[in-house]
């Protein structure tokens, strides 16, 4: 972590990547904390595409009223090709001299610390990285602002589905987001009490993660099944299964033509996209997010750079930047083996 004694008068505010509920109470905290401290502060909007394109507002306590209980985030989102080229930092970095800006708090995902990187490495500029995302996939910190509020939103429309799944003794098979991340499936799956839950970490063995399951499932008494599938999940061919029997739909798709050809059950496939990424922010997400938002201020008034804020078995505290970007996300071990005992079969030792 680097320390620096500039004096600090001005500082921006941008959010990017993927949206995430509780991104907006980070801002307002960055404002009324920068406020409070006597320092200036400039909303960066489309992420770092404004920056380049010098698309800023000046942003005082009334610019933030009656934002924390918003989702999505007022300053837009953007992924911003421009930035990845060394000519779109250069822009970038002028918009920061023009503005006179000494430092600058970028809200999002692993890209968005990456762009971080980038610039404060060519260029002499202050930056810190507050994690938001729903897929809660920031290796660095133990929560992402958006985690709880998505997980719940998905919790909600999962525990509605069930109704008419078991009403109809049905199989119902649930897509949640998680691209590259089963984290999401994974915590939602034990909140729902999901029969199997397929993540992108570990190709899946249909027999084995799904087919067994249901059929012990079935044997302890159940008439309904709930399959939960992030969005990355795949399925494990070992080189013998054809396109054609793997299917060519979204990976929910995927796991219900299975159930169907292998099976022979009538699953109903609900794909629930980007709702999980809308909505008010639960009381955690706005808390951590304010108290995030604030720790950035703060940070940066004390010198550091190249720096994120991170969540640390409940704290709120720093960690370099460079060492956070190379830290691999992981499941949670804990949630695994408990989630591994709650899809097992009562059946199973007798
Ligand atoms: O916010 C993270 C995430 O939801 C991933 O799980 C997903 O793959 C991705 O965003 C999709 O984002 P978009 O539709 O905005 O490209």
């Amino acid at each position: 972590m680097e320390t620096t004694t500039r004096e600090i008068k001005r500082i921006g505010v941008l959010t990017s990547g993927g949206d995430a509920p509780g991104m907006n109470a980070a801002v307002r905290a960055v404002v009324r904390t920068a406020i409070y401290k006597g320092i200036e502060v400039y909303g960066i909007r489309r992420g770092w595409h404004g920056l380049i394109t010098n698309d800023v507002i000046r942003m005082n306590n009334d610019d933030v009223s009656h934002i924390i209980n918003r989702g999505g985030t007022v300053l837009f989102t953007a992924r911003s090709d421009d930035f990845r080229t060394k000519e779109g930092r250069k822009k970038a970095y002028d918009t920061c001299k023009f503005l006179g800006l000494d430092g600058i708090v970028a809200i999002g995902g692993d890209g968005t610390f990456a762009g971080c990187m980038a610039l404060s490495s060519e260029y002499p500029i202050s930056v810190v990285g507050i994690p938001a995302t729903i897929d809660n996939d920031i290796g660095c910190t133990h929560y992402s602002i958006g985690y709880d509020t998505a997980a719940n939103t998905a919790i909600d429309a999962i525990d509605k589905l069930r109704d008419t799944m078991a009403s109809h003794e049905r199989c119902s098979v649930i897509e949640v987001m998680g691209h590259r991340a089963g984290n999401l499936a994974m915590y939602v799956g034990i909140a729902t009490g999901a029969t199997a839950v397929l993540v992108p970490e570990e190709d899946y063995d249909f027999e084995k993660h799904v087919a067994s399951k249901i059929r012990q499932a079935k044997l302890g008494g159940r008439t309904h099944y709930m399959i939960i599938v992030a969005e990355g999940a795949k399925r494990n061919t070992d080189g013998s299964l054809d396109n054609e029997t793997v299917g060519n739909g979204s990976a929910g798709e995927q796991v219900a033509d299975a159930l169907r050809k292998e099976m022979g059950l009538d699953p109903r496939v609900t794909v629930l996209g980007h709702i999980q990424r809308g909505g008010s922010p639960s009381a955690r997400d706005r808390v951590t997010a304010t108290r995030m938002g604030y720790f950035a201020v703060m940070a940066i008034l004390e010198g550091k750079t190249n720096i994120v804020i991170i969540h640390d078995h409940g704290q709120i505290t720093t960690m370099d930047m460079t060492e956070a970007l190379a830290m691999k996300n992981e499941l949670n071990a804990d949630e695994v083996e408990v989630l591994e005992a709650m899809t097992a079969s009562p059946l199973d030792h007798f």
